[in-house]
């Protein structure tokens, strides 16, 4: 896990005054909106006895521990103690950690690191969330692996004829030729022309009885330090997914996507797109559960990397170059020493 991001780690839509467990980069959150509709995270932990204050309740915009009823205010500070008596002291430990956060395309971005906000990279652009003429769905998914698996998956074009065969991967079609890359400051992407599983199903039925699918245009991209985008434009229109793969621990992760498209709006369709993005989840699960190290390994050479592979390696070596630059958080590095995987060794080089 890299430090010093904005993470979209939560859903708009799911905070309320009522607070909320939000669990990421090993930690735990209590994540809640004030009266005047402001979000605010605090640290789970209460530093009294250590219950969990996304169980407590919000008053006066501050929140309360369910257990003794100690009050913190938005800057994390306990404003009263209901068991002392009248006019003794709070003790200036009495205090949580909080975090800043923004909402921001639906998503609460929480920033976790340590830099000012003036050295901070910004949230990151992006435009389908601003065109009102897209159908928007969301939803989770959760994994038992490492993020950076589930991001580098996302990005690797080589594996949809295998692995989603009937889905939209061609398995008679596995070849990719050579790609472009597209470099940001903060990612990379490659825009490729894939020939898909021709269609079936009520798919064969709107598009017509077509037995091989036109190539669609692809765009395929990494925003770091865990955002994959996907946008695909068909005959009949574009679709795009957008995920924020939020790093719960080494080797847990819950997958927040939206998925925009310009064409079939109605409530059946919101539905069948939604089966399809988890079945395209479903189908990389098992793979990707299964590789290891769960960590990518940052040693450029410790797995083989062939031509269809450079967007995949690109993310690789802009993680090396966080890395690098000190914004990898150690413990999880302490944690994947536990692998017996020779590529392990690698990770604490
Ligand atoms: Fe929170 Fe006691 S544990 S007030």
């Amino acid at each position: 896990m890299f430090k010093n991001f904005w993470y979209a780690v939560e859903f708009s839509d799911r905070i309320s005054e009522t607070p909320c467990l939000v669990k990421a980069f090993n930690q735990e959150f209590a994540v809640y909106r004030t009266a005047a509709g402001k979000v605010l995270a605090m640290d789970n932990r209460c530093v009294h006895r250590g219950a969990a204050l996304a169980n407590g309740t919000v008053n006066d915009n501050c929140l309360t521990c369910p257990y003794h009823g100690w009050k913190f205010d938005s800057s994390g500070k306990c404003v009263d103690i209901p068991a002392n008596p009248a006019g003794m002291s709070i003790p200036n430990r009495a205090k949580v950690s909080t975090y800043d956060v923004v909402e921001k395309y639906g998503w609460i971005w929480l920033f976790w690191g340590d830099l000012p906000i003036d050295e901070r990279p910004p949230i990151p652009e992006l435009p389908h969330f601003y065109n009102p003429d897209l159908k928007a769905i969301s939803g989770d998914f959760n994994w038992s692996a490492n993020y950076e698996r589930i991001v580098e998956n996302g990005l690797d074009i080589a594996h949809a004829p295998f692995v989603h065969a009937g889905a939209f991967g061609n398995p008679d079609a596995p070849e990719v030729a050579e790609y472009e890359l597209e470099i940001q400051p903060d990612g990379a992407g490659t825009t490729v022309m894939l020939e898909p599983t021709p269609p079936g199903g009520i798919w064969r039925f709107l598009l017509g009885n077509n037995k091989k699918a036109d190539r669609v245009k692809t765009r395929t991209a990494f925003i770091l330090p865990n955002i994959t985008v996907l946008e695909v434009h068909l005959s009949f229109g574009m679709l795009a997914i957008y995920t924020s793969h939020v790093p719960i621990d080494a080797q847990t992760t819950v997958s927040k996507w939206v998925s925009f498209r310009s064409f079939f709006k109605g409530g059946w369709a919101d539905r069948d797109s939604r089966k399809r993005v988890i079945n395209i989840f479903e189908q990389d699960r098992p793979v990707v559960e299964s590789q290891r190290p769960q960590q990518i390994p940052f040693d450029l050479g410790a797995e083989l990397h062939v031509q269809s592979d450079a967007l995949p390696l690109q993310y690789r070596k802009m993680r090396l170059e966080l890395r690098d630059r000190g914004w990898f958080m150690g413990k999880t590095q302490a944690e994947g020493k536990a692998e017996t995987d020779r590529h392990d060794y690698a990770l604490t080089e």
